[in-house]
């Protein structure tokens, strides 16, 4: 079985290119994910595909979010997108936290505007049963999209990602966005045996997507617990910790770096690190050199621009970017990003001027 099989409907086996691979390792990107001195610090942002770029706006005229993460041909396009006009550092594989779980089977859709939203919400013992092992075969457009993916990418690594379990629990016990996670704090004060139970079985599904993207050619993970910082660090401790943990240690050991990251958790930063990341992410509530004191040695960090601040003009934008790399000087290891993902109605350009800026500003 060869990894040029394309997208004729078999799906290609993972054998990524040698030669790529080693392109790959000398990346800014996962020089600094091993805090290695890099030649500028590397730049990406999250939700950089997406609707902020016109060119996505068109190729997704029509075609629902779901229904456009399982096209391995659109994937390609769009994770591109913003690689090619952006020159950001990474791209990152265009998909969404929801997808394993569609994969397996569950009642769910991404609402635009609303996020994602399952039809039958899982509250009972009795519901856990429908959440079922994720295999590779239930993503093969993901290891067909990664394949394709990694060839048009040449040197410029590709970033997996995942949603953390307790993340992808607050959507499937609420039954969609919350603001409050009220049910799902219930089941976690509740009944902490079933939510152990649900959070343990989210590992699992999770922890298979991201070995299905790694063993595509993938380069790094990331974890993404977006709501993680609705929990004090005791019940973050207890009740959450051992599933991310279990996910982290289940993708150690390929030499594939692991970001953790998560918004309003400047309170958990250390716990987040401990959990088993090697790259931790900041969001724009703590500045970088705190965060380096929160998450303690040995890990690099990511941050940490507030996106708004792209609203607000090159000059302020430039401000705050020299103010995240003033406070990140020193640091082993620093990539650039956004506090929280890109918002739909940023200019593009700013983003194209923010990476030069950066690229300039660190250039050695
Ligand atoms: O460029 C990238 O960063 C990769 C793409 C990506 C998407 N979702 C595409 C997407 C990533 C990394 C995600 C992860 C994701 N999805 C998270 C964690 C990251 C975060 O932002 O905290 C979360 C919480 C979700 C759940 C989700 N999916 C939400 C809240 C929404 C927004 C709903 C809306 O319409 O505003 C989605 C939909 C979604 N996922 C879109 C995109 C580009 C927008 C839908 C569209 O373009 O039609």
């Amino acid at each position: 079985m060869s990894a040029n099989a394309g997208p004729t409907g078999q799906t290609p086996t993972a054998t990524p290119d040698p030669v790529r691979n080693d392109a790959v390792q000398e990346s800014a990107f996962l020089k600094a994910c091993r805090r290695e001195p890099v030649p500028h610090t590397p730049v990406w942002f999250m939700r950089q595909a997406g609707r902020s770029l016109p060119e996505y706006r068109k190729v997704r005229e029509g075609i629902g979010m779901l229904d456009s993460c399982m096209r391995p041909d659109l994937v390609t396009e769009i994770t591109l997108q913003p690689v090619r006009r952006h020159h950001v550092d990474a791209a990152i594989y265009f998909s969404d936290i929801v997808v394993p779980l569609k994969a397996i089977g569950l009642d769910l859709d991404i609402k635009p505007g609303i996020g994602p939203v399952v039809e039958q919400p899982v509250r009972t013992r009795a519901d856990l049963a429908r959440l079922r092992d994720l295999t590779p075969e239930d993503v093969s457009y993901v290891t067909e999209a990664i394949g394709m993916l990694t060839r048009e990418l040449g040197s410029t690594p590709l970033i997996g990602f995942a949603g953390a379990p307790f993340t992808l629990a607050s959507y499937l016990v609420e039954g969609g966005p919350s603001r409050t996670y009220e049910n799902a704090k219930a089941m976690m004060y509740g009944d902490p045996e079933l939510w152990a139970d649900l959070l343990d079985r989210l590992a699992d599904i999770t922890a298979a997507f991201l070995k299905v993207q790694i063993a595509a050619g993938a380069s790094a993970v990331q974890l993404f617990d977006s709501w993680a910082g609705a929990l004090a660090p005791a019940d973050y401790r207890r009740s959450v910790l051992p599933a991310s943990a279990k996910v982290f240690d289940a993708v150690a050991g390929h030499g594939v770096p692991r970001i953790h990251f998560g918004v309003g958790t400047g309170e958990l930063l250390g716990l987040m690190g401990e959990a088993g990341a090697d790259v931790v992410g900041v969001d724009w509530r703590v500045p970088m050199d705190e965060a380096a004191r929160r998450v303690g040695p040995g890990k690099a960090l990511q941050g940490n621009l507030d996106p708004t601040v792209l609203f607000a003009g090159r000059e302020a934008v430039e401000t705050k970017a020299r103010e995240v790399l003033d406070t990140a000087t020193g640091l082993e290891g620093h990539i650039f990003n956004l506090g929280h993902g890109v918002m739909p109605s940023t200019d593009p350009d700013a983003l194209t001027r923010l990476v030069e800026y950066v690229h300039t500003q660190t250039a050695r």
